[in-house]
């Protein structure tokens, strides 16, 4: 298991319990499918978003926006068994979903969800390029 220690300000003294606990990420399973198809068992930090953990990989979340909700480049489809396990999407997110040639309904953006335990095993697919 690796841990992931953010940076706790200009504080020379180790973190207290606290800052440990909001600060610290620990790993959790995504099971992704790039565009051509392939599985992928992934081991993502919780903590961070889906989107976070996805960028860095060669699947095709490019996240042009940074997460700001502007690009949608971070489109993926979630296996609907996880649909309802998510945070409710809200009404921008969908806006700029509804405007893409691959919007789906399982469709969402990946930089609006935050990867937590409770989303270990959670299945996606990255959406298709527009
Ligand atoms: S990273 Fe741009 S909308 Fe998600």
């Amino acid at each position: 298991m690796r841990l992931d220690y953010l940076p706790f300000g200009r504080q020379n003294a180790p973190p207290t319990a606290g800052q440990f606990a909001e600060t610290t990420s620990f790993m959790a399973l995504i099971r992704v499918t790039d565009r051509d198809g392939v599985e992928h068992d992934v081991q993502g930090n919780t903590g961070f978003t889906l989107m976070e953990n996805l960028r860095d990989l060669d699947y095709g979340v490019a996240a042009v926006c940074g997460g700001m909700m502007a690009c949608a480049t971070c489109h993926v489809w979630v296996d609907p068994q996880w649909l309802d396990k998510l945070p409710a999407q809200q009404s921008d997110e969908l806006d700029l979903l509804r405007d893409l040639s691959t919007y789906r309904p399982n469709s969402r953006l990946s930089c609006q969800i935050k990867f937590t335990d409770a989303l270990s095993g959670i299945a996606l697919r990255i959406a298709d390029d527009e």
